[in-house]
């Protein structure tokens, strides 16, 4: 059986300060949970979450990185350095990344296989636009994504990779796939990873969902046969919320 992973995505949001008094509200509420709890938060909050979590069942993640190890790339964040300090996940290929800082296929390709190399666990983020969707090409679009994003990675590298399911017009918008489509696309995911990588992967690879996860219609989407958590935005940013989808078989 496949176990449940809820990842928070705060994205440029929370100082180090509110980071940490979030960590110390949301522990408490989420300590008993059979579920994996991850919290991806910007760079500069980084040390200061690692720090808070100590003790706690809670794992934090980066949200991006860059696939070189070291050089002239001003402004840039390398997998080693948020390896250096115990960083567990990283967000790669969000479609806020694709869309605004020209991330590729190719880029996201480099990223996974970094990531890997140096240990941390990718959360893969692959999803369509509206106006794929709408022209019956959602699932095309996602599965290419799929195959692009992962031709650098070997089967026995997969171990520790999540793949987050992200329909962009769901993003931020309040709108969320039915759980009908938001499986059903899980499906071809899962189904171009049999045909890649075979049975046994396709079978225990975690993919999430990701677009407007609230505590309302959480229970529904993780009941769902092929959805094993969820990316969440808007609503990691207040813990209560947040603990809620955490434990929604509570
Ligand atoms: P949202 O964001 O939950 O605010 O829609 C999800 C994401 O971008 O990961």
């Amino acid at each position: 059986m496949r176990k449940k992973i809820i990842a928070g995505n705060w994205k440029m949001n929370k100082l180090p300060n509110e980071a940490m008094e979030f960590i110390e509200e949301l522990a408490p509420l989420v300590k008993d949970t059979k579920n994996e709890v991850i919290l991806c938060v910007p760079y500069i909050d980084l040390f200061y979450a690692l720090l808070t979590v100590q003790g706690t069942n809670i794992k934090i993640g980066a949200q991006n990185m860059h696939y070189e190890e070291s050089g002239a790339y001003t402004g840039e964040i390398s997998a080693e350095m948020l390896k250096a300090i115990n960083v567990e996940y990283v967000i790669i290929g969000h479609s806020e990344r694709r869309q605004y800082y020209n991330e590729t296929d190719e880029t996201v390709s480099l990223k996974l296989k970094k990531a890997i190399e140096v240990g941390l666990k990718p959360i893969f983020c692959v999803g369509e636009t509206l106006e794929e969707r709408e022209a019956g090409k959602a699932e095309e679009i996602i599965t290419n994504q799929v195959k692009q994003g992962l031709s650098k990675v070997k089967k026995h590298q997969l171990q520790n990779l999540i793949i987050a399911y992200e329909p962009i017009w769901a993003i931020g918008t309040g709108k969320t796939a039915t759980a009908e489509d938001a499986n059903n696309s899980i499906k071809a995911i899962r189904n171009e990873i049999l045909k890649l990588y075979g049975k046994e992967i396709a079978e225990n690879i975690i993919i999430q969902y990701g677009g407007s996860v609230k505590s309302t219609n959480a229970k529904e989407l993780f009941e769902m046969s092929d959805i094993d958590g969820a990316l969440v935005g808007g609503a990691s940013l207040k813990a209560d919320e947040f603990a809620k989808i955490v434990e929604y078989d509570k």
